[in-house]
């Protein structure tokens, strides 16, 4: 059942190419430069009037709409925001009918997610799904929604579900953008590259053996910082996140900019800083940081794009993963991340597929 891996989680790392292209096969629109989400289908007139993005979920789910917290904003041009769902819930959500909520969930089981999906229309928010498993709590009480069609994801840490949500939340926001001001020939050109993902993820598969040996030098250490910035901040908490619960090294995930803020103290010399520095506009003010680690001493391992020898420069060691478009680059970023924990955790002799006090569905809140 495992396909020859050791793992679910390794299993579903290398499912990744066909996952995504499953979740992106016929809703790009190679012509006008947009998608076409039978789910996300109401007047372009009714799309046109929502002034608000508001996207709930947990975990991972919840970073991958930290992604696309900046898609909507970029792409679409319109106000977005991301909620956990517990705290949406608990708080006085302040909405109405030209809200939009999404509720991101791979199960589509989670507790919290599901009472925010409630609370939400009860508000009377247009509110939509974007969900893994079909016909489950969260799919049916939302009625509308996108599935992801990645398949059955088994390991407790989620791995092909959050590039899934990644690609379709920026087909989302190319929906939602291209009924704003986003021109054809914008959406013609991140139509292509949202296109690509598929090839993206395997050329960072390809890789594996390098990240494996990587992670060699990352093993024994019990305290690690993740940092990024933009949408590689999300992408570094993601990796973080991945790392801590399947090998139990503590993990931060960290805005580069907040280190100064306080983390930095924590640095001492050899403490592993993982850096997702791809090109984009935050990428120079990320180098900026990595230096101020490694003035501490800190050992750095950059997510770098190909071919940018200034990232690769202030880098101990780097993993590189192909150019694209900066919001695109999320998905290949996290996929080295995923590789690079998963090596870590097997390495240590980990349970990789049922950590420590860790259930696939938080079914209670
Ligand atoms: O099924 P959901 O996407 O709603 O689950 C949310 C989280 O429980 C889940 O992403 C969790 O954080 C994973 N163990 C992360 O790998």
């Amino acid at each position: 059942e495992k396909g020859g891996f050791e793992h679910f989680m390794l299993k579903e790392i290398h499912e990744q190419p066909e996952a995504l292209a499953n979740a992106i096969r016929g809703r790009l629109d190679l012509h006008l430069g947009s998608s076409v989400l039978a789910g996300m289908s109401t007047s372009q007139r009714e799309l046109a009037e929502l002034v608000r993005v508001v996207m709930v979920g947990c975990g991972t789910s919840l970073h991958a709409a930290m992604v696309g917290e900046y898609a909507f904003e970029d792409i679409a041009d319109i106000n977005a925001e991301v909620q956990q769902a517990a705290e949406f819930r608990y708080r006085n959500p302040i909405m109405g009918s030209r809200d939009f909520v999404v509720a991101i969930s791979q199960s589509g089981e989670t507790a919290d997610t599901l009472a925010a999906v409630k609370e939400a229309h009860q508000k009377g928010a247009f509110v939509m799904s974007l969900v893994n498993v079909v016909g489950s709590t969260i799919a049916r009480e939302t009625g509308r929604g996108v599935y992801l069609h990645a398949g059955p994801e088994i390991s407790v840490a989620s791995t092909k579900a959050f590039t899934c949500q990644v690609s379709v939340l920026l087909m989302m926001a190319l929906k939602l953008g291209r009924g704003r001001r986003f021109s054809r020939e914008e959406g013609l050109k991140l139509a292509h590259d949202i296109g690509s993902i598929p090839l993206l993820v395997e050329r960072v598969i390809a890789k594996e053996h390098i990240i494996a040996k990587i992670a060699e030098d990352y093993v024994d250490n019990e305290h690690a910082f993740f940092i990024g910035r933009g949408p590689m901040y999300p992408v570094a908490l993601e990796g973080a996140l991945k790392l801590k619960e399947i090998s139990y090294i503590h993990a931060e995930g960290y805005h580069a900019a907040e280190l100064k803020h306080g983390p930095i103290a924590l640095l001492q010399p050899g403490t592993p800083v993982i850096a997702v520095a791809c090109e984009g506009p935050a990428k120079d003010k990320t180098l900026g940081n990595v230096e101020e680690c490694r003035a501490r001493g800190a050992r750095i391992l950059g997510i770098v794009t190909e071919g940018d020898t200034d990232a690769e420069e202030v880098m101990d060691d780097y993993i590189s993963i192909p150019r694209t478009h900066p919001l695109v680059a999320t998905v290949p970023a996290v996929v080295a991340l995923q590789i690079f924990s998963y090596h870590v955790a097997r390495l240590r002799g980990c349970e990789i597929d049922q950590p420590r006090n860790l259930a696939k569905s938080v079914t209670v809140e």
